[in-house]
């Protein structure tokens, strides 16, 4: 490392010192337009810093935040809406869905709210979820579709200790509590099998015709209708909560999986149950 400043012989300029296999670096000042620009943005970035909130604790001189202008927006909002929110309130669902004004803003509202409520379980429209979660977009109910049942299902839940009135129901546990042996599930789940047309085994579906006739018909219905007094799926069509397979079934028969959902009364504004009311009947298999 060189120690006196070295002059380059071509320019006149001094030199850093620097030497790249004989390439020596020029020590140029900066470019006079770069140099004041850079002050500049140190001027403005004081400037920000003393007007906007900056800096823990400092509100910044013009009082202006981004938290509370968001409040504010939100509270503007809300007054703006409250006129419809209060009509909504009060409305039935029936009456919402027969007055194209209320409609159109229950459907946008009941979107948001689905989206913010119901989406983690049912998923994002509506489609349901593998494991227990009905699809809601179709016309297979399991406590009924009409604008009165939806509302009652979202506003007490099912299964919840949250809501005396919620919809409740069980399946026994034919398995776990020694009401059926091994082999009589076997059979009778080859026997649900037989009502969609997949059984295999001749046998067990006769052996599990007579089980089926004993010991579920009345919930599942004789033909395997379903029974939405209980909220008793359907067994005799393609819709599924917990799987399809033999050893879905068999699952389900040794130890039932009981689909619980929260109350919403109480957690949502009774206009937004009105809302999400009319938006799931409106998703496609209202009746
Ligand atoms: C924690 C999960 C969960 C959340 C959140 C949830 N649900 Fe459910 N929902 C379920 C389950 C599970 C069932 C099926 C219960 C059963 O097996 O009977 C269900 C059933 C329903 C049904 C009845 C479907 C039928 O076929 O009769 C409706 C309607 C419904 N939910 C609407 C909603 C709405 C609207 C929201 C949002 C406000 C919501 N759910 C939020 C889990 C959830
Ligand atoms: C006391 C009424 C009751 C009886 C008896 C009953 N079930 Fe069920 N079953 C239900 C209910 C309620 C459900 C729905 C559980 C849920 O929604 O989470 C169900 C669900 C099922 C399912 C799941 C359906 C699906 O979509 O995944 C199968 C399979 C089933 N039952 C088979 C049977 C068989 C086979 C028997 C007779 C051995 C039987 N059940 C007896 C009430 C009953």
């Amino acid at each position: 490392m060189p120690t006196k400043i070295e002059k380059d012989a071509v320019t006149g300029q001094e030199t850093t010192g620097h030497e790249w296999d004989g390439v020596k670096e020029l020590n140029n000042p900066l470019p006079k337009w770069w140099l004041w620009t850079f002050y500049a943005t140190i001027v403005f970035g004081v400037a920000w810093m003393v007007i906007y909130p900056s800096l823990p604790g400092w509100k910044g001189s013009s009082g202006w935040v981004a938290r509370e202008a968001v409040v504010a927006d939100v509270a503007a909002a809300q007054a703006a809406n409250a006129p419809m929110m209060a009509r909504l309130r009060e409305a039935t669902p029936a009456q919402i869905a027969a007055d194209p004004e209320l409609r159109a803003f229950a459907l946008a509202g009941g979107r948001v709210a689905f989206a913010n409520n119901c989406a983690a379980c049912h998923g994002a429209g509506g489609q349901g979820a593998v494991g227990g979660f009905p699809a809601l977009v179709d016309d297979d109910w399991l406590w009924g579709g009409s604008l009165d049942a939806i509302e009652a299902t979202i506003r007490h839940g099912i299964r919840t200790a949250e809501d005396a009135d919620a919809r409740n129901s069980a399946m026994p546990r034919f398995g776990l509590d020694g009401m059926l042996t091994n082999n009589q599930i076997g059979d009778v789940a080859e026997f649900v099998l037989w009502m969609t047309g997949r059984a295999t085994h001749a046998a067990e579906t006769e052996r599990g015709r007579v089980i089926y006739a004993e010991q579920c018909a009345a919930c599942h219905g004789a033909t395997g209708e379903g029974n939405r007094e209980l909220g008793v799926p359907r067994l005799s069509d393609q819709v599924w909560l917990y799987g399809s397979t033999k050893q879905d079934v068999m699952a389900m028969v040794r130890n039932p999986r009981m689909g619980v959902m929260p109350a919403w009364q109480g957690r949502l504004d009774p206009a937004v149950i009105n809302m999400l009311t009319v938006y799931v009947h409106a998703l496609g298999g209202g009746e």
